[in-house]
């Protein structure tokens, strides 16, 4: 798509699955599709009447007309009643974290991340949907000499974490190869950080260290650099993905702020007007030292690029977690 070009509106998506909507960027996702009108499915198996996590992700979808909420695990559930009359799915359920990825919690990492998407998928070209976005991450490039990354590279999972994105990628990019499969986009994120973030992520701590006085723990010296990209960019890209109708194949979602957690540190504690106080720990196994993406196939396939800088998408984060827990103690 020429630069210029605004990417389609999600008028053309009447009704859409999102999995993993109770999650942080599932969230914003059926947010941001049922206030543009399209009716959501919303599939988690977390319950949005028991589980906290998904009481507090969904209550700004509550009452929005359109969006529905299934609670199911996609492990086990029957999805094909899930999809119909559905012009998208977007899979975004998953276990997300790297670090815990290593030993016994691996299988869950294969059972959510690989075998509920070969059922995902399996489901959708049975129903026949014409359009699968997946959520796949930045850690399935590895370690790189600091360079950006682009789509083309070979990637060198170095996580279980990273193996299970990798496989889930490639699973529904194979599918998508058959003449009865969905038109797919894989979306590498880098780093999404923003209002809900996860709270093992490390955005989320900082700024907690900030608020509350409690101290960061810092797997490393903080010399490592992410691609920090705010959630309502990623929110924007991944509706492209399912609205640009040319759109296949593996497309960057980062290459906004690249910055380091020392950066980020001092931005959040500039922000709050406390200085964070840190706890050094070991580098944690698997944690790449740089991620950066190439952004130019997300340019050119997409027209999407990043508008939220580091700052002002730090602020608008820290704004939400401190007004969510009401007695953190804000320094003067
Ligand atoms: P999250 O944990 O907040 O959301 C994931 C949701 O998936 C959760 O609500 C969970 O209950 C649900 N889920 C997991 N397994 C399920 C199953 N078997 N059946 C039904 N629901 C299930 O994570 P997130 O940070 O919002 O990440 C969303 C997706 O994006 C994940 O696939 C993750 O790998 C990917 N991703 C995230 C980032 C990031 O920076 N947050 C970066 C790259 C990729
Ligand atoms: C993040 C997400 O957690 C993954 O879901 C996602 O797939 C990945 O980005 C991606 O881009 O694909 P990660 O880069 O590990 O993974 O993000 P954080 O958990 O925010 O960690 C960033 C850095 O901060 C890492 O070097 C980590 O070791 C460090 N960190 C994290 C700390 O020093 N202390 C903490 O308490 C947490």
């Amino acid at each position: 798509m020429p630069h210029h070009e605004q990417p389609p509106t999600p008028a053309a998506l009447r009704r859409a699955v999102v999995t993993g909507s109770a999650g942080f960027i599932g969230s914003h996702l059926a947010h941001a599709l049922a206030q543009y009108g399209t009716t959501v499915i919303g599939v988690d198996r977390r319950d949005p009447s028991t589980n906290a996590t998904a009481i507090a992700n969904l209550a700004s979808l509550r009452g929005l007309p359109g969006y529905h909420h299934i609670t199911a695990d996609l492990v086990t559930c029957a999805i094909d009643p899930l999809l119909i009359d559905a012009d998208a799915v977007f899979h975004l359920a998953g276990i997300p974290g790297v670090r815990p990825s290593w030993g016994p919690r691996f299988s869950d990492y294969l059972t959510s991340n690989v075998l509920a998407t070969h059922r995902v998928v399996e489901a959708c070209t049975r129903v026949g949907v014409p359009r699968m976005v997946v959520a796949s991450s930045s850690s399935v490039y590895g370690p790189t000499d600091g360079g950006a990354s682009t789509e083309a590279d070979r990637p060198k999972p170095a996580s279980p974490y990273a193996v299970t994105k990798l496989a889930e990628e490639q699973l529904c990019l194979a599918y998508a190869e058959r003449p009865v499969g969905p038109g797919t986009v894989a979306l590498r994120y880098f780093t999404v950080y923003g209002p809900r973030q996860r709270a093992d992520m490390f955005t989320h701590r900082a700024l907690q260290a900030a608020l509350t006085g409690q101290p960061l723990r810092l797997y490393g010296d903080g010399h490592q650099r992410r691609d920090f990209t705010y959630v309502d960019d990623v929110v924007a890209a991944t509706i492209a993905a399912a609205t640009v109708p040319s759109a296949r194949g593996v497309i960057n979602v980062g290459g906004g702020s690249n910055a380091s957690l020392l950066e980020v540190i001092n931005i959040v504690s500039g922000l709050v007007g406390r200085d964070i106080q840190l706890q050094q720990d070991n580098v944690r196994s698997g944690d790449v030292l740089v991620t950066r993406a190439d952004p130019g196939r997300a340019r050119e396939v997409l027209g999407w690029q990043p508008r939220v800088d580091l700052h002002d998408g730090l602020r608008a984060h820290m704004q939400a977690l401190a007004a969510q827990v009401p007695n953190y103690s804000r320094a003067a």
